[in-house]
């Protein structure tokens, strides 16, 4: 195993020994072949580098009490994938070739599989992008899917502790009929600027509201949004969030553990301040619990019990199935053979 700070690397790009990558071209999918390279020759006319011709995914491989490694969910991001690429018009990697691809990078770079205890994990970025040179607006008729693989730590600062967020007022992220639903790169630029807004003044992220009526809860920038209230979980229906694995996956947890679970549009005036609990949640974000929310627009702080104690049981249960403390009685995870 490589020599670093496991307990303390944050949530960055550490160099591994290898990606993988493979190429589309003349409507099929060639041979996936590793590579120590971390660049990639690519066109400059390229439809990902001007249209945003691009989707992405993340995954995280976790390190058991046992000493197997997990993959989580894997199935799900190939998917989702598909779906974005979809959105797109772009050519997607079937599934069975998603997996064996991450498989054989996991493999690659074991040596960077994040010890048991430590709090870190692997993570697994899938990226898509069209490589045709193309002036105009269209779709490219070559691609390159590519994964790398990096050890993080948690994505908002303390891991499971309570973090501020604040509500965006200026920005939206997703148009109600665009591409809010697709892990698409320029929803991430949408939220560049009210990112590093937040940033600035203290907060772990940013809340919106949907674009067309700034009435309903969407999502973080980097996560999706769920709150607690009298046993119930409850998180936006919405046609401009991500949906998210982690999202999905804690549903299901709130079911077992006897919670009610809603699935709704939420109307932020009328409950925002009905809410016991309220968390962020994502592959990078895992649960983090919200302990306070500013609204700028009524200068007006709501406060939450952080970690409450339905977040902190979802919590543990999610990460007991991940690092295999507990059975994985859904199927989730994927024990990565040989390393
Ligand atoms: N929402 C946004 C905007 C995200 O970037 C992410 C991260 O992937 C999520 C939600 C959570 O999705 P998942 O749980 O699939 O990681
Ligand atoms: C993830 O949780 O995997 C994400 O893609 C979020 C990203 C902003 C780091």
């Amino acid at each position: 195993m490589v020599d670093l700070d496991w307990k303390n690397i944050g949530f960055g790009y550490v160099k591994t020994k290898y990606n993988i990558r493979c190429e589309y071209h003349e409507g099929k999918w060639g041979d996936p072949y590793l590579t120590a390279h971390e660049y990639i020759p690519m066109h400059i006319a390229a439809t990902s580098l001007h249209y945003g011709q691009e989707v992405f995914e993340g995954a995280k491989v976790f390190r058991g009490v046992d000493g197997k490694a997990r993959l989580f969910r894997i199935e799900e991001n190939a998917r989702r994938m598909k779906a974005s690429a979809e959105y797109l018009l772009m050519a997607a990697p079937p599934e069975d070739l998603f997996i064996e691809m991450c498989e054989k990078v996991i493999r690659a770079n074991a040596e960077y599989l994040p010890p048991y205890g430590t709090g870190a994990s692997l993570y697994v970025r899938p990226l898509l992008i069209g490589t045709t040179a193309e002036v105009g607006v269209k779709t490219a008729l070559d691609y390159m899917f590519l994964i790398f693989v990096t050890p993080v730590g948690p994505y908002f600062k303390n891991g499971f502790a309570p973090i501020d967020v604040v509500l965006e007022k200026l920005h939206d992220r997703a148009a109600p009929r665009g591409t809010g639903q697709a892990k698409v790169g320029g929803n991430y630029a949408a939220s560049i600027q009210a990112g590093a807004f937040a940033h600035e003044r203290g907060f772990s992220n940013e809340l919106y509201l949907d674009a067309a009526e700034q009435k309903y809860i969407d999502e973080f920038g980097a996560a999706n949004f769920f709150a607690i209230k009298d046993a119930t979980y409850i998180t936006p229906l919405s046609r401009s969030v991500l949906g998210s694995i982690t999202n999905k996956s804690l549903r299901v947890i709130a079911n077992d553990l006897g919670l009610k679970v809603e699935d709704r549009p939420i109307e932020y005036e009328k409950e925002i301040g009905t809410f016991d609990e309220v968390g962020a949640c994502g592959t990078a974000a895992v649960i983090s619990p919200v302990g306070r929310l500013y609204d700028p627009n009524k200068d007006k702080w709501y406060e939450y019990d952080a970690p409450g104690k339905y977040s902190t049981m979802m919590y543990h249960a999610l990460q007991d199935i991940q690092y295999g403390r507990a059975e994985d009685k859904h199927g989730w995870t994927r024990v990565i053979e040989g390393i």
